[in-house]
Parts: structure tokens; sequence; C-alpha cells
């Protein structure tokens, strides 16, 4: 066996570049990176061992510490923001990107810029940083051709983009400009690797591919090769297993953009060992004159059926669930054997039920992990495979805005866990338009939800259902606005009370029920008139349309007690009632359910009065004559004392009456015995 490598292969110059100096920085003292520096988890434990943290942010960076900017580059704010803090920069952005920030810069000055890219990768996310608002990116080309007319564009490339797309780009462009300027800022790196793994996996047996299998580079690798030969994909030296390498004559090596060299040659080592076996075996079997039987020969080839899908680790292929066990479900996929997901690679989120998951006969797709395990089965993961598929779906959905569904997984400490192939995370605070006290009855549950933010790179999902709901109660409310009308006697729910009324739904919009406008009768508290819950029949007093509020009323609608208070409290009546409220300067008087009259201290006793309570208590019922009564005013006022003078009056007149006749004398005639003394008196 031979071993071959391919002409390009493993880091480019700006991934070196960017290692090269974390590595360095690393060792001069506190240093931390703005992500992970490249897609591969030993050069990111590497790293670390080294002492360079990673952290998402500048506000993460402690005081002192260096940050190092990976060679994807970030927008002018981020140096902005690590100045003001104080934090040094190491500046690892690649040359070729440092080049189409600084062309995005000075072309927006003067036209349009357009970048052909992943909107979602931290390299545009930066370039579209430095040109300012004048700029968009776009990723396919129907979103070229929805472009409106610009004067003047300049076109940039993510440096990773494909030549045959960035050009497609370029000449929708043309249609939607008087003046179009083409900067090809694509670097040859990834290209040059594809190209040379292409070249190498049609000359060989079989073909290894390393790297990181998150990378969608090496996936691609992956993909290029498995369609020209055998290919197996592989993180580390580990995963190599010998058997792969007896029937080949020649074996080709290639490596993702972000493989370093060290684990590649640990592979080429580990490959090399393994041929030496082969080929003392092979030399041992020619001095015996062993003849290998054409049966072992056609058995190794079966594996290899051209009836059978091309396997190699990393591949995405669908399959149909065929039978689960407690913790493994196997699923056919048209190869030799069944393949088998362990319970862990099933989904993202916890689940205690696999039943809860997957069932027999249904279709999923699945990541290949192991082509082959030491029983033969092909090792698989929905979970991985389905994170690669949501990737797209939800750089879709952020942009889009559109809604998805997903079912709640698990309830955690602020918010709900639901699995869109991704592990995505709903507020608490997002589930409800109002307030949600309990998480746990959400579980298993479908929420209607909208990615709110989306970071494939620090594998950050949040979502929100809340958004959608208020969304349609304003549509709801902006309908139900232009149907109402002043005066109009509507039904309603009441939500809820506050100290100053309640909020009643009236059926995708709440209006406010003031607590004066709920009785005639004076209200402490709305929940003396209504419940939470309760049905109610209210008046709309006034719409104001701009700020979408509404008022209603509920004593409206009953008789008011005014309308017949002039004939029944007329000045000079005697009432009586039952006071029901003490102020220093007087008593308040309940006549009937919404009219109280008022009984000023003066008018309480013949006497001067000092303090109301010494009269008349809360409770007590009194008589009184009602001595004013001003119905605009709505005002009735009340006296005692011209009661009880009245009735000293009545009864001093009484009392003059019964006293006995006086017989009529003349003045000089003598009455009886009366003597004539008296009689003068009585002149
Ligand atoms: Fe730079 Fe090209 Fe690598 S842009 S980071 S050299 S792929």
């Amino acid at each position: 066996m031979t071993i071959q490598r391919a002409a390009k292969a493993g880091f480019c110059f700006g991934v070196k570049r960017a290692i090269e100096l974390a590595e360095k920085a690393a060792g001069t003292g506190l240093t931390a990176s703005l992500g992970p520096l490249i897609h591969n988890q030993q050069v990111v434990d590497y790293l670390a061992e080294k002492g360079l943290e990673v952290i998402h942010s500048v506000d993460e960076a402690k005081i002192g510490q260096q940050l190092v900017i990976r060679s994807h580059g970030v927008p002018p704010e981020t140096y902005e923001e690590a100045k003001e803090r104080g934090i040094t920069i190491i500046d690892a952005t690649c040359p070729y990107v440092q080049k189409a920030q600084r062309m995005a810069a000075s072309s927006s000055a003067n036209s349009f810029v357009i970048v052909v890219g992943d909107k979602s990768h931290p390299e545009v996310k930066g370039i579209l940083g430095w040109a300012g608002s004048n700029a968009l990116a776009i990723e396919t080309l129907a979103e070229a051709e929805d472009l409106p007319y610009y004067p003047r564009i300049t076109v940039l490339a993510q440096t990773t983009q494909q030549k045959s797309h960035f050009f497609a780009v370029v000449e929708e462009l043309k249609k939607h400009t008087g003046e179009l300027i083409v900067q090809n800022t694509i670097c040859a790196a990834t290209e040059e690797r594809q190209a040379s793994a292409r070249e190498l996996a049609e000359k060989v047996d079989l073909m290894i591919v390393v790297g990181g299998l998150s990378s969608s580079n090496t996936r691609k690798l992956g993909s290029i090769c498995s369609g020209k030969t055998k290919t197996y994909c592989i993180e580390t030296a580990e995963e190599l297993l010998e058997i792969w390498f007896t029937d080949a004559k020649i074996t080709g090596l290639t490596a993702g953009a972000s493989t370093p060299d060290w684990i590649i040659e640990e592979v080429y080592k580990k490959m090399s060992e393994f041929m030496e076996k082969t080929q003392i075996q092979e030399a041992e079997e020619s001095a015996v004159k062993t003849v290998s039987t054409v049966s072992d020969e056609e058995n190794m080839m079966e594996n290899f059926d051209k009836g059978l899908p091309k396997l190699y680790r990393g591949a995405i292929v669908k399959g149909t669930v065929v039978k689960i066990t407690g913790d493994e479900v196997f699923v056919d996929i048209a190869w030799k054997s069944e393949g088998m997901i362990p319970f862990e690679e099933l989904s993202a989120t916890k689940v205690s039920n696999i039943n809860d998951l997957v069932k027999i006969g249904d279709t999923i797709s699945v990541m290949v992990m192991r082509v082959e395990n030491q029983e033969g089965y092909p090792v698989l993961s929905r979970k991985r495979a389905n994170e690669v598929e949501a990737k797209e779906q939800l750089a879709h959905l952020a942009e889009s805005k559109e809604e998805v569904q997903a079912v709640v997984t698990e309830a955690v400490k602020g918010g709900l866990l639901v699995d869109l192939g991704m592990r995505g995370f709903v507020p608490a605070s997002q589930v409800e338009t109002g307030f949600v006290d309990n998480l746990e009855k959400y579980i298993g549950k479908t929420l209607r939800l909208r990615v709110i933010e989306y970071d494939e790179y620090k594998k950050k999902l949040v979502l929100s259902q809340k958004v959608i709901l208020a969304e349609e109660q304003e549509g709801k409310k902006e309908k139900l606005l232009e149907t109402l009308k002043e005066g109009d006697i509507v039904k309603g729910t009441v939500r809820r009370l506050a100290d100053f009324g309640a909020f009643v739904d009236l059926g995708g919009i709440d209006g406010l029920l003031h607590i004066s406008d709920m009785a005639f009768s004076r209200v402490k508290h709305p929940s003396e008139i209504v419940n939470v819950d309760d049905e109610v029949e209210v008046q709309i007093l006034a719409i104001d349309t701009q700020k979408g509020r509404i008022s209603l009323g509920l004593k409206q609608l009953k008789t008011n007690p005014w309308s017949a208070a002039a004939e029944k409290y007329a000045v000079g009546s005697i009432v009586h009632g039952k006071v029901v409220r003490i102020a220093p300067f007087g008593a308040f008087v309940e006549l009937e359910d919404g009219i109280d009259a008022l009984v000023h201290i003066s008018q309480l006793a013949e006497h001067r009065v000092m303090k109301v309570q010494d009269i008349v208590q809360v409770g007590q019922e009194i008589t009184a004559k009602v001595i004013d009564f001003k119905p605009g005013d709505k005002k009735i006022s009340l006296s005692i004392r011209e009661l009880l003078t009245e009735a000293s009056e009545a009864s001093a007149r009484q009392d003059l009456e019964n006293q006995p006749e006086i017989p009529e004398v003349t003045i000089g005639e003598k009455i009886g015995n009366i003597p004539d003394t008296d009689v003068d008196t009585l002149k």
C-alpha cells in the first residue's frame, strides 16, 4: 500500500497565521479569543491548555486581557468597544479578509455595497460593518433578482464563496444598476483544497479526509471524495481502523482548512503503520504460498457493492426506523446492515422515552458517525444530522422571520427548551403576552415560534411565541377598533383588576372600566363590583384610536338615581338615611344607592358641635330636613338642627296652647279675689 497526500490540504495561510498569533499571545499573559479561533475542537482545546480563553463579546473580556480577533475579522465597532474598555487587540484577521473590509469601507461612500455570502457568518457581518448602512448581504440568486435599482453597485464576495455562484449573482446584478464594480474577493485556498482532493480521489482506492465533523468545509471534501472512491472522514488518528486498508493499494490523504498539521501527521503515521503491517502479512502469505480464496475477496468487495450507498463518516443519509430497543434505534439505510443510533445521539434535548422522539416506520435523516462498529453496524446520529439540516433552516427562519412550530421538551430556569435540530431557548418573558408563572405546564405542548436571535457559531438560538401572539392581537385590535363606536353596548370578560379599575377583554382588545364609571355610589375597590373572569355588559364611553385605548362604563347602563332626585328630595322635605362617612366638616348620609347628602357640622345640633362623632356615628340611621338641593353639582344639604328647632318651637307652641285659659277682664274691674295690686300688674 502507498499513501499519497493531496497537494493542498490542511491549514490555509490565514488560519495558520491566526493560530501562531494566538499561541504567541497566550504565552505572554491573560489572553482570550473573540469566539473559538477555528472550527476544530482539538485545536481549541490545545490553545485552551496554552491559556487562550474563549469569550463571545468584548463585554466578557477581563481588565488587562488581550483579545485575539480571529481570521474572520470583526466590524469597526468591536475595535472601538475594546479601545473604550482598555482591551489590547491582537488582530489575527486574515489579510485577505482585511482587504475585503477596506474595499467595503471605501466603496460605500460612492456606491451601494453588496456582499455575496452567508449572512450569519461572522466574516460577512464584519465586512458589512465596515461598509456601514449603505450595504447589504445576499446569499441566493433569487435575492439578487428581488433587488431594486441602484445607480452604482460594488459587489464583493465572502472569501470562501464558490466562484460559479458569485459570478451568477454578478450577472444578475448587472440588471439592477447603471454601473457595476466587481471586486472578486474570493480566496483560492478552499477551492484549491477541493480541486486537489478531487484530483487525488480519482487516482486512489481509498480516501481519508481529516477534519472537524461540524466543519462544512470538511464535509464538503468528504462528499467530493466519496463521489470518486471509497472514503472515510475522521477527526483524529484514533478513529482509523486497520480493516479499511487491507484492500487498498493506494490510499489518499487530505484535510480541511481548519485541520492542524500535527493531526494530519498523526493520521499519516498511523496509516503508515497499517501499511507496513499489511506488507509484512502479504510477504508471509506469499512465502507459504497460501492461496487467497476468491470468495474472501468477494466478501471484502461486498461491503462496497455498487448497489450500496457511499457511506463515509460525516455523510448524511435518509433511513427508515425499523427497530427501537431500550436505548438504541435501528434504521434501515439501504446498507448491508441496519444502522444504529445510540440514545444520546437521538436528540439535542433531554427526553426520557425514545418513543417520544421516533416510531417504527418514520423516515429520518442521520449522520454517519462510524461506517462500522465492532458488531458491524454503522453508527448513526440523528442529533447531528438534524443540527446540520437545521442550520440552513434556522438561518432562513432568522432572516425571513417565518413562524415555526416546536414541542417544548424541558422547562429550565428562566424559560423553556425546544428542539429545532439545535436546542432552542424560549425565555419565560417570551412565552405569552402576559406573565407566565408555571413553566412546567408547557412541557409537551407545541409552541408557535419566531427566531429572535440565532448565532450558528455561538450555538445560540432564542425564540419567541410572544411576538407572534402580540402581532395577532395587534391585528385583531385594529380590526375591532374599526368596528367599535362610542355609545355601543358590548359584552366582555374581566381580565384584570387594578386599584383604579378593571380591564375588560372585548374580544381581542382590552378596555378600561374606570372605578368611577362602575356605579353611581362610591366604590372603594373594583372588586366590590366585578371580579376576574366575570362576563359583563358595558358601554363604550370613548375610543382613542391613536393610542388604542377604550374607556368603558357600567353605571351608564343603569338608571341615574339623580334624575328622580329633584322630586324626591325637594328643599323642605324630611328624609331618612344612613351615615356612611364622617369628615371633620360633617357627616355623609346615603339616602339611596348612588345618592349621598351632607349634614354640615353646623347643622347637626342646636348647640355648637366640636366633633361630628359626638352627635352621629357611621352606620347610624338619621332623619333630617333637606335645606339645599343643587342637581347640577349632585349636592344635597341636610339639617338635623332645623328639625330639632322646629320640634322645640312646636313643643313650645304646644305648651302655650296647653296653658289654662285666662278670663277676659276690663281694666279697673275687680276680678274675683285678685287683689288690686295684682290687677295693676296685669295692665
Ligand atoms: Fe484567509 Fe483564505 Fe484562509 S481568506 S482565512 S486564507 S481561506
